[in-house]
């Protein structure tokens, strides 16, 4: 059994670690092979580079996990959304304006058109240390929504709104398509050699207080509840970012049965989390990436401090609060793996 697994269970010796984006541009040897591919898609889309990329950070910081190679967005490609990556611009996409658009998207060609993404899974399966944990993912029904519907989603959910207020039933309709192409996706990851899952709600604190309910809160929970009626095994871990205490602490009274862990961003107090969610759900986080662009005395000493501060709760990852930035340096990255692993 995987590090990860048992501290799902609460039986492991020492905290796992893993961090988010572990795989990117931070990393010379990722650079190399994203030239190789040509373009970021290029890269996601050729199994050997995918799964290449995907070790890297595990050959080179020995982290408990290597999560797949892929990105969010290649579910609304999937679900026929034009999606773009320009250089040092980040993703752009054909935006959902109508029902229309929304009635044209489509959710039967889901797997056929993730296949690479499910062909590297196996691949890493194939060549990883049984001991290590292989996590699969997808961005949550919310965010998904977001990209489809805004061109700068940290501006707010303003067309998306609008959609709640004058169509929900068409708001709705896109959720449950998402829901649906979401759900076959992570199950597929999951027979292809996934252990654990994560659920990235990067912009779930973009959802206006009325809309939270409806938006964010039940997609997410039938997307956990679909995976859960097929695998009940595999830990699902979510992550809604910037949300606030409040939600975290709704969301996680519902846990049981639905999921597993909770990803905490860089803004939540991590003893105010282990007072207040319930013990029985595991916590992940969450250094401040920042820090990995100061020195490794400074990144040492928060880790220690991390450790020190959840030494009594078994069931916990330590992780960043958000992903790696390609500023990140690498002597920094080595540090902290090393201060979890080695003490
Ligand atoms: O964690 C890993 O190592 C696995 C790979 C991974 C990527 N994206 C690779 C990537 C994962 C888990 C993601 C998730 C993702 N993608 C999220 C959720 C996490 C978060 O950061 O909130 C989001 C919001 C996206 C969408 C996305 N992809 C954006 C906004 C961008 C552009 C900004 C940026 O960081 O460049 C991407 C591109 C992207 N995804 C890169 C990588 C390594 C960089 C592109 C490149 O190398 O050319």
């Amino acid at each position: 059994m995987t590090l990860i697994n048992q501290a799902f269970k609460g039986t492991n010796g020492r905290k796992p670690v893993w961090l988010m984006r572990q795989a990117g541009r931070y990393l010379p040897a990722y650079q190399a092979t994203r030239k190789q591919a040509g373009s970021f898609f290029g890269l996601c889309d050729t199994p050997n580079l995918a799964a290449e990329v995907t070790l890297q950070p595990i050959r080179q910081f020995n982290f408990d996990a290597a999560i797949i190679f892929s990105d969010i967005l290649v579910i609304p490609r999937a679900m026929g959304v034009d999606v773009k990556f320009t250089d040092g611009e980040g993703p752009s996409l054909s935006l959902i304006k109508n029902e229309e658009d929304i009635a044209n998207l489509s959710t039967h060609h889901v797997l056929q058109k993730t296949a690479p993404t499910l062909e590297a899974l196996k691949l890493v399966r194939a060549s990883l240390d049984p001991e290590k944990e292989l996590i699969g993912f997808c961005g949550a029904p919310w965010t998904i929504a977001m990209y489809m519907m805004e061109k700068s989603p940290a501006k707010g959910a303003l067309n998306l709104g609008a959609l709640y207020y004058t169509n929900p039933k068409a708001f709705k309709a896109l959720q449950s398509k998402i829901v649906e192409a979401s759900a076959s996706y992570l199950c597929a990851q999951i027979e292809a050699g996934a252990g654990c899952l994560q659920i990235f709600d990067s912009w779930a604190g973009q959802a206006p207080h009325g809309l939270f309910k409806e938006g964010v809160e039940t997609p997410l929970l039938d997307l956990c509840k679909k995976v859960k009626e097929k695998h009940p095994e595999v830990p699902l871990i979510i992550f809604p970012r910037a949300v606030g205490e409040e939600k975290l602490k709704h969301l996680a009274s519902q846990h049981l049965n639905v999921f597993d862990g909770m990803g905490l961003d860089y803004c939540t107090n991590v003893k105010w989390a282990l007072e207040n969610l319930p013990k029985s759900l595991l916590l992940q986080g969450n250094l401040d990436p920042s820090l990995l662009l100061s020195t490794p005395q400074n990144v040492e000493k928060e880790v220690k401090n991390l450790l020190e501060i959840t030494r009594n709760r078994p069931n916990f990852i330590v992780n960043l609060g958000h992903g790696i930035t390609p500023a990140a340096k690498v002597e920094n990255v080595a540090a902290l793996a090393a201060k979890c692993l080695l003490g």
